[in-house]
């Protein structure tokens, strides 16, 4: 990891989780925790619980939890480091200077001098745009509609009367003509020294996720070529893995994320509320830009142009989506040529039904390839359900190849029969799909039989975690290696190791590890539902009977292993004498 355990657990302790979350979620207290409206999912009652003595948060609604690292990184979607940076900030913490070599450093410095040659040139274009000589620029935004507070919030400008005027300032600012140059901003030429390609056009910064700005887009007021001009690559400018408008998209939290083609289109749409459209910067669309969405969401809307062009975008946007595991669905943007044009003439709510009416790629897909075939004529329309077979070949799943099978079987009057058919001629010919394998109905038992051992276990963990005090009653029963499951195996370790040693910490164990998902499978095991109990005499039989539960699991699991795992055997003699003990014993879950 990046930064040592220490200063991560300094910063962790100095950041109450209580008072963290209440920056953002609206909490009440109610018994010992505090609860509130879960900001990973949608919901209309509460369940959303956040621990004061745990200080972790769990959601027994969908699921989400983890302790203040992980709230941050899910939250603002941002990287551990960048989650310990924040609280660090918050807290007043100093962080320790990560140490380089000069090469690395060299580079670092390098990219600050680009970012920073980038920052004063978009203020540049911004007060130009404000200046006298602006006015053809304020007129320009003002004909595409765009409020003063849009102007701002994109930061927007103009670019001015002369490629002279962008380099001298910013020569006179201190930066070299080389920097001004490897900043993509301006070119030598023999006649007029060192310029910039970039005058008399509106200018769009495109900023990176942290709002910094790497590089710019202009756009001519009115017919001229080219519409658009772009800064070149530069070491801070990767137009394959930025996307412009994602520094606001990625905190929208719209559930999806509308990808257009345009800047105008993302401004306008941000403009009119959604907040969450993003394009690619000139270029089409990457894989690693689709990555780049995935960290935020899983549904991506395509608001491509309506025309051909857009629509053979689209089509090659729907398969990148389909590769990097996201879901993509079409906005129909008819009878206007892109989102911004829509939004103009039809507003928000037509807009917003349009993404609510979003058709499924597939069906694109397929409307798009039935307007090659005339249905007319028996041999084009056999050719046009070949490809249909063809493609439904393409979901490995049967459940979902069949659904979609029976969807556009009858979206387009095929006969489901002959359709299957054709679909398994094909699946057998390439031999891209096999029938699935129905679960044994053994198999079925025994995965609820592991459930259960799995819940027992967290049951314990969060049984110890609640009321720390109840270990010294099982350590002489249970240990780390009766938790089967490995994850379990590791947290039981490092909670029963700090208990050793009176220390209690379950929030630190969390940050132990790096991956969300398991940052959240160990919020949850220390989140478990604790049966409801009444009586001592309850109390202490359920307890004891989730020890002994846990312990013959552990027993069952190491006899299993005899013969694979050398270990095993003393696990196994270890288990059968404690779970004789347990059988004659009374524990007082007090
Ligand atoms: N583009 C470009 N260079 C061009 C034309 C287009 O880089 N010569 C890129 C720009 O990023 C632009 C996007 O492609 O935002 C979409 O282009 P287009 O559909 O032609 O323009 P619009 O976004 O509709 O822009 P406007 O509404 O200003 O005409
Ligand atoms: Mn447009």
């Amino acid at each position: 990891m990046y930064y040592s355990d220490e200063i991560v657990e300094e910063i962790r302790a100095k950041n109450d989780i209580v008072d963290v979350v209440s920056g953002y979620v609206k909490l009440q207290k109610k018994g010992g925790n505090h609860w509130g409206l879960c900001p990973f999912h949608n919901e209309k009652s509460p369940s959303f619980s956040v621990s004061g003595s745990k200080q972790m948060y769990h959601c027994f609604g969908c699921g989400a939890g983890g302790n203040v690292f992980t709230f941050v990184m899910n939250y603002e979607n941002y990287t551990f480091p960048e989650a310990i940076k924040l609280l660090a900030d918050r807290a007043g913490v100093q962080l320790p200077e990560v140490e380089d070599s000069a090469q690395e450093r060299q580079k670092q410095n390098k990219r600050a001098r680009l970012l920073e040659v980038n920052k004063e040139a978009a203020k540049f274009f911004y007060y130009q745009l404000r200046s006298p000589q602006g006015e053809i620029g304020r007129n320009y935004m003002e004909k595409r509609r765009l409020t003063e507070e849009t102007l701002q919030h994109f930061g927007l400008g103009y670019a001015g009367k002369s490629g002279a005027q962008l380099v001298q300032y910013l020569k006179q600012k201190g930066f070299a003509d080389e920097e001004i140059k490897e900043a993509g901003l301006a070119s030598y030429s023999e006649r007029y020294g060192l310029t910039s390609q970039f005058w008399n056009r509106v200018m769009f910064p495109i900023q990176d996720v942290q709002h910094r700005v790497i590089g710019f887009g202009g756009r001519v007021m009115g017919d001229g070529e080219p519409k658009y001009l772009n800064s070149p690559e530069t070491p801070v400018f990767d137009k394959r893995r930025n996307l412009y408008g994602l520094n606001y998209a990625r905190t929208a939290k719209a559930g999806n994320i509308i990808l257009c083609e345009g800047y105008m289109d993302v401004i306008a749409l941000h403009q009119a509320g959604f907040t969450q459209a993003v394009a690619s910067l000139g270029t089409a669309f990457t894989s690693e830009q689709a990555s780049l969405l995935h960290r935020y969401t899983e549904n991506v809307l395509l608001a491509y142009d309506s025309d051909g062009a857009g629509v053979k975008a689209a089509l090659r946007g729907i398969g990148i989506l389909r590769e990097s595991g996201l879901v993509g669905k079409i906005i129909n943007m008819k009878p206007y040529k892109d989102p911004d044009e829509f939004i103009k003439n039809l507003g928000r709510d037509a807009f917003q039904e349009r993404i609510d009416g979003a058709e499924n790629s597939f069906f694109f897909e397929v409307r798009i390839l039935a307007e090659n075939y005339n249905m007319n004529d028996p041999e084009e329309k056999t050719r046009f359900h070949r490809e249909i077979a063809k493609k439904l070949c393409a979901f490995a799943e049967e459940v979902e190849r069949d659904n979609y099978l029976q969807a556009i079987a009858e979206k387009y009057f095929i006969g489901i029969d002959n359709l299957r058919k054709l679909v398994n001629s094909y699946a057998a010919q390439t031999g891209l799909v096999k029938p699935l394998e129905r679960p044994k109905t053994g198999q079925a038992k025994a995965n609820a039989q592991e459930e259960n051992d799995k819940r027992a276990q967290r049951v314990l963990l969060t049984w110890i975690c609640e009321e720390p005090g109840l270990y010294d009653k099982i350590r002489k029963y249970i240990t780390a290696k009766d938790f089967t499951e490995p994850l379990y195996m590791q947290v039981a370790e490092k909670l029963f190791g700090d208990l050793e040693q009176s220390r209690f910490n379950p929030a630190g164990i969390i940050s132990m590890f790096e991956d969300e998902e398991e940052q959240r499978q160990v919020a949850q095991l220390f989140n478990t539902n604790l049966p409801e109990l009444s009586t001592k005499q309850e109390r202490d039989k359920a307890f004891h009977d989730i020890i002994l539960s846990v312990k013959r699991s552990s027993y069952e699991f190491y006899t299993a292993q005899m013969g694979a795992d050398v270990n095993a055997l003393t696990r196994v003699i270890e288990g059968k004498k404690a779970l004789e003990e347990l059988a004659r014993t009374h524990i007082s879950a007090d």
